[in-house]
């Protein structure tokens, strides 16, 4: 499960101002981010999408606490859709977008200002003729957000959902989701939560991620496997094949800089295969996500400030 100290580390002010400080850190920040400017994310996309990857772009930025700083987050997502656009990578290349970034958290009506927000983002997104996925955060915010979904779905039937196997209640959410044409991105989640609501051991979160995804496989919906685990990708490909489904009927998501061969092995052997680009100047809670999954970047991480 993620590194909760890490986790804790990813809200912390000091944290934040001690690590985003160094140019080490810049360094290892590269590998899993796409740069900081919309242009580094196309640049991105561009190079992607010739090697036969489809792509998902994230604004960075999360837990927004005014609502200039909401505005600028929106409408840095509205500069972004009409570039896919006009760039003709629309086909291609969708977005991310997480409702705390757009005001979910703002005191009174956050739950309106982001769903208004993300209204405007589905609108230039049919517009350049794309879609939109909304990313989940910790547990707190998952019936906001479904909510937010519904909302939008009734416009945008197209937009995409979250669910975390790693939440008691997900199993739940994707029989509730499994409908025609539902699109849910599937994951393990990356939020250290409390037991109450959470399944805490590696291998509860696996088992609840096969239950899940044999819930969507065998609906009408499209899921979307978002995970970089091989033997979870094997069970998508068997429950797909017992389903009857073609590969188009699914897809493959895995994050920018992470099992990248894995990435094309995929793409080449026909399965469709999405790579979630993340971009922006607040990279550091993403950052600091990826090092709590994986001991092993924590390492890399500090071998950098060694060698540097
Ligand atoms: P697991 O963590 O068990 O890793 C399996 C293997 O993958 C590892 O052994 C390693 O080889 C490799 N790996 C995994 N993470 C790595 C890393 N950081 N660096 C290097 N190698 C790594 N979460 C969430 O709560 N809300 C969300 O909206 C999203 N959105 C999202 C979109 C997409 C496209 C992906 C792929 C993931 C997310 N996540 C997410 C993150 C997700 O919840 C989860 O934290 C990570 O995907 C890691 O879990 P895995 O399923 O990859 O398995």
């Amino acid at each position: 499960m993620p590194n909760p100290l890490l986790i804790g580390a990813a809200r912390s002010p000091l944290a934040r101002r001690l690590i985003s400080g160094s140019k080490t850190t810049r360094r290892v920040v590269d590998r899993f981010v796409a740069g900081e400017r919309p242009e580094d994310a196309l640049a991105a996309t561009q190079r992607l999408v010739s090697e036969g990857l489809t792509v998902t772009i994230d604004h960075l930025g999360e837990d927004t606490r005014s609502a200039e700083q909401a505005r600028q987050v929106t409408d840095a997502y509205l500069s972004l859709l009409r570039d896919l656009g006009a760039r003709g990578l629309a086909s291609d290349a969708e977005v991310s977008l997480k409702l705390s970034a757009l005001g979910q958290a703002l005191p009174g009506d956050g739950e309106r200002v982001a769903l208004s927000a993300a209204r405007e983002i589905c609108t230039a997104a049919a517009a350049a003729g794309t879609t939109v996925t909304v990313d989940m955060e910790d547990h707190t915010t998952v019936d906001s957000t479904l909510t937010v979904v519904r909302d939008l779905r009734a416009d945008f039937p197209w937009v995409g959902a979250v669910l975390q196997s790693c939440l008691r209640r997900t199993e739940q959410d994707c029989r509730d989701l499994a409908t025609p044409g539902s699109r849910v991105r599937l994951v393990k989640g990356a939020y250290a939560e409390p037991a109450s609501v959470a399944h805490r051991s590696r291998s509860e979160v696996d088992a609840a991620y096969v239950r899940c995804l044999s819930t969507l496989m065998s609906g009408p919906g499209y899921p979307m496997v978002a995970t970089h685990d091989p033997a979870l990708i094997t069970t998508a490909d068997e429950l797909a094949l017992a389903g009857g489904r073609v590969t188009t009927s699914y897809e493959f998501q895995m994050l920018y800089g992470i099992r990248v061969p894995e990435q094309h092995r995929l793409a080449a052997s026909g399965r469709q295969m999405r790579v979630y680009v993340a971009y922006g100047e607040d990279w550091y809670g993403y950052f600091m996500r990826r090092l709590a999954e994986r001991p092993a970047n924590v390492t890399f991480f500090l071998r950098s400030f060694v060698s540097s």
